[in-house]
């Protein structure tokens, strides 16, 4: 559809920015702190995750920032391993503390803590111990790193995000640690299904704990495009949309199983285990909003079934262009999209991309949705006034809210928008080379330096769009 006139988005949306714990806050192994998985898996040719940010040191500092900056909300993760070192039983007290203050200065600034509860950092123990998501003892153990959370924070936060990238989480290789001695696949499906569970327990908590928040999974989308206008290429995409994106999303917003995928899984024998009450208790914890991480979209061809499989590799350093597509010989393989521009670790940009994607989305399941992530991660120099000039993400920002107001326009329920992230951060596949913040923090990968933070050229730019309400989303400067 075609609109006119500047943008303007509702008096009461959420402009806010995101982190998660083991990206920024530091102090990875002290203060009561004890690994977690992707921590230990994370790329470790780059900076490693014992100081991060600093954000556990400077947390109060950032706050302020985030007061100039105007946020309306902040997305933060809770640490598991640092709120219950062992996973379950003792509670770290320091760890709460660290929270508590930090959720209380946000609420006296009036920004709105929105909480991730689970951002990829199983405590490593319990991995160790039961071999974490790949058995169901994980469940009660979530169940009560949950209601930990709710008892402490309940009363202040209203906003609670179950699970963020439950779907990433079976493709990228340090975010899980999977037994080399079982079928990957089986144990994929296997793990995802407990990890539903768990996330349906969290919902059903909360509804107890207190029945006036609002709770939800984040997952991270990328819209499957055909290669060409060929119908096998169109089925291909179809296909890649159910496996990657509609498989999750209709177990979290249907209780159910997309049929065509669990067809899928039963042919090649790796669909899950399912016990009884299983499908009610997912069915009957019903999200009250979805978070979509947003980045890229990607295209698709088909591929006969004799083709060679082939895993996703990504470009670590951001330099090669060395990218390579996963495939599923009978259905689809990555390609890449002519038509879109890449950033330098070749992630397609695709704004419209952003507003085909909501469209879809809400057509499909109709629930309130907010972006719980949207950035460009790249190189960022500091020039010899201390200032960083990030164009090249504003351009960015502009062109992805431009088309998410479109959306709302187009009628999808939107009530918050996240850009990813505020501050630079540990980008969990390429250390601090890969920046995506408004606020640059003085380190890079070898050297921690003064940690000083600096706002780009971004957080001014971002800070305008708050004030307006969006209207300077209309200016190209
Ligand atoms: C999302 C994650 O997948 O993408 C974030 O939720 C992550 O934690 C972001 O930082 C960007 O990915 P990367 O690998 O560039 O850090």
């Amino acid at each position: 559809m075609f609109y006119s006139g500047k943008p303007s988005f509702p008096k009461d949306f959420l402009w806010s920015a995101g982190t998660s714990a083991y990206q920024c806050e530091g102090a990875h192994l002290i203060h009561g702190k004890t690994l977690s998985v992707v921590e230990k898996n994370m790329n470790h040719k780059y900076a490693d995750p014992s100081v991060a940010s600093g954000h556990y040191e400077f947390w109060e500092k950032d706050v302020e920032l985030m007061k100039e900056l105007g946020l309306k909300a902040y997305r933060f993760s809770i640490s598991w391993p640092r709120v219950l070192p062992k996973g379950r039983g003792e509670v770290n007290q320091e760890g709460i503390d660290f929270y508590s203050n930090l959720i209380t200065k946000l609420k006296e600034y009036e920004i709105e803590p929105i909480v991730t509860i689970y951002h990829f950092d199983l405590p490593q123990c319990l991995q160790e111990e039961y071999g974490g998501w790949s058995s169901r003892k994980v469940i009660p153990d979530f169940e009560e790193y949950c209601q930990v959370l709710f008892d402490n924070f309940g009363q202040d936060v209203k906003y609670w995000i179950t699970i963020n990238e439950q779907s990433n989480m079976f493709q990228l290789p340090y975010l899980m640690e999977f037994n080399e001695n079982l079928p990957l696949e089986k144990q994929k499906f296997e793990m995802n299904h407990i990890m539903t569970l768990a996330h349906s327990k969290a919902i059903h908590r909360l509804r107890k704990a207190n029945p006036n928040a609002k709770i939800g999974p984040a997952l991270g989308i990328i819209p499957n495009y055909p290669a060409s206008p060929k119908p096998a290429d169109i089925l291909a995409a179809k296909h890649a949309d159910d496996l990657r994106t509609y498989l999750f999303m209709d177990l979290y917003m249907k209780g159910s199983y997309k049929q065509s995928v669990w067809n899928y899984m039963i042919h090649r024998g790796v669909e899950p285990t399912i016990e009884s009450g299983d499908m009610e208790c997912i069915k009957s914890a019903k999200p009250d909003f979805l978070g979509i991480n947003y980045y890229q979209s990607r295209v698709v061809k088909y591929i006969p079934s004799h083709i060679e499989e082939k895993e996703l590799k990504l470009n670590y350093d951001g330099e090669d262009d060395d990218t390579q597509f996963e495939n599923i010989p009978g259905l689809y393989e990555g390609a890449a999209n002519p038509y879109t521009d890449k950033t330098r670790w070749d992630w397609e940009i695709d704004a419209e991309g952003f507003r085909y994607l909501l469209n879809d989305i809400y057509d499909r399941y109709e629930i309130p949705i907010i972006i719980t992530e949207n950035g460009l991660g790249t190189v960022d120099e500091l020039t010899e006034n201390n200032e960083i000039h990030d164009e090249e993400r504003i351009q960015f920002l502009r062109d992805h809210l431009n088309q998410l107001h479109l959306a709302m326009k187009d009628g999808v329920d939107v009530w918050g928008y996240a850009v990813w992230s505020f501050m630079d951060l540990l980008s969990t596949s390429s250390g601090f080379r890969k920046r995506y913040g408004l606020v640059y923090i003085d380190r890079d990968d070898t050297d921690i330096k003064t940690l000083e933070r600096i706002n780009k050229k971004s957080f001014y730019w971002y800070q305008g769009v708050i004030a307006s309400d969006g209207e300077t989303l209309a200016d190209s400067e």
